[in-house]
């Protein structure tokens, strides 16, 4: 009988065990678990770290050890910061972190999709807040430094106004800013009201101002270049917006764009209909945030760097993105349904891929299929 390959371990025995709790209680429990395992980074790296130059690549001023990074609210709180670099991330990125400490929506708010491989979530910024995920980061960065960059991705508070989110953002920017290795304003959440308001080009040109302006300010107290800023999308703006926002990330100095966030209204692919408010991820959102990504990729020639997230389960998957325009990319839902192997087998099929290709790096793939 063939030894079972880990992959075929994950989906037939542990995903269905996973599977059959409640979807919200067994993500607390992977990651209080994850939390724990801290002292297993070595081990784990060893098994799923894949070292190859090839892979080396670089969002803007970011350096990436390989292109395959943990999306924004798998660890909202950072609590397992340590253990991630173990399952073969390029970057992770911990929140949202809002300035408030806040406990997101009322339950059940996180549901699974399975026959579409898919999640719809509605969580709402559940956080502990700016100011004790500071402390967090603070004693983790004492300790030793970390293997891979860290970026933290910021949300605004619930219960603030469109006119005083700009003020909510800083907060947190500012007490985090010690700690992240580069910062992502989520203004694209779809379970916190009026938050997409905030990419209308009035409202995210004053948000984008204030924050570079602090961090330059920041950078310069400090004698460290300014921190890398991106700005994450929603999937469900039509193009003529995605100009918009492209052009006031450009004209503010921004680092690049996180594209695309879950679909608020995207259901239509889905093998049964499914009337559940929230976030649609996984592969149903596949095809359309790579479409927004080639699209933002053409808009700018190139010159404004993406990292791409939205349905990637495979190294096919990610090599899309790339070759639409992603420098990056980063999965969430694709981890839990591939299980803790996925991202080494992404990075392994990478490296085929671009050898099929004939190219020397995954950098010469970004944007060959615009
Ligand atoms: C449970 C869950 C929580 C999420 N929380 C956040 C968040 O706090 N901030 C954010 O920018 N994106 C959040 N996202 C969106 C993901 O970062 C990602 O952009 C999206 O899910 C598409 O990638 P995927 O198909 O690989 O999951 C969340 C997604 C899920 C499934």
């Amino acid at each position: 009988m063939p030894m079972p390959t880990e992959p075929m371990l994950y989906k037939s025995v542990l995903r269905p065990l996973l599977f059959r709790g409640d979807a919200e209680k067994t993500h607390e429990q992977t990651l209080a678990m994850l939390s724990r395992m801290a002292f297993l980074e070595r081990a784990l790296a060893n098994l799923y770290t894949v070292e190859d130059g090839r892979l080396e690549t670089s969002v803007g001023p970011l350096k990436l050890k390989n292109p395959v990074g943990l999306a924004a609210g798998f660890d909202k709180n950072g609590v397992a910061i340590r253990t991630w670099p173990g399952f073969g991330f390029g970057f992770i990125e911990i929140g949202a972190v809002t300035a408030q400490a806040q406990p997101g929506q009322p339950k059940p708010r996180l549901f699974r999709l399975p026959e579409d491989q898919a999640l719809i979530n509605r969580l709402g910024f559940n956080n502990e807040g700016a100011e004790a995920i500071g402390v967090k980061l603070k004693a983790l960065r004492s300790e030793r430094p970390l293997r891979i960059p860290l970026g933290v991705n910021i949300g605004r508070t619930k219960i603030v106004a469109t006119k005083d989110a700009a003020a909510d953002y800083l907060f947190t920017f500012e007490t985090l800013f010690p700690y992240g290795d580069y910062f992502t304003l989520n203004v694209s959440s779809p379970n916190t009201p009026e938050l997409r308001d905030l990419q209308q080009k009035g409202h995210l040109a004053n948000l984008l101002a204030t924050i570079q302006a602090k961090n330059r300010e920041l950078a310069a107290a400090s004698h460290i270049p300014e921190k890398p800023v991106f700005v994450k999308i929603d999937p469900d703006m039509d193009f003529a917006q995605a100009n918009e926002v492209v052009a006031v990330a450009k004209a503010e100095r921004i680092a690049g764009i996180v594209a695309t966030n879950a679909s608020a209204v995207l259901r239509e692919n889905l093998s049964k209909p499914v009337d559940q408010p929230g976030g649609l991820s996984g592969k149903p959102l596949k095809a359309r945030a790579t479409d927004f990504i080639r699209h933002v990729y053409r808009a700018t020639g190139g010159a404004l760097p993406i990292i791409g997230a939205g349905g990637i389960f495979t190294a096919e998957d990610a090599y899309e993105k790339i070759r639409a325009g992603a420098s990056a990319v980063q999965i969430l839902t694709g981890f839990v349904y591939e299980g803790p192997g996925a991202v080494k087998r992404i990075n392994r099929g990478l490296l085929n891929l671009i050898e099929r290709d004939g190219l020397k790096s995954i950098g010469e793939a970004v944007g060959k299929g615009v």
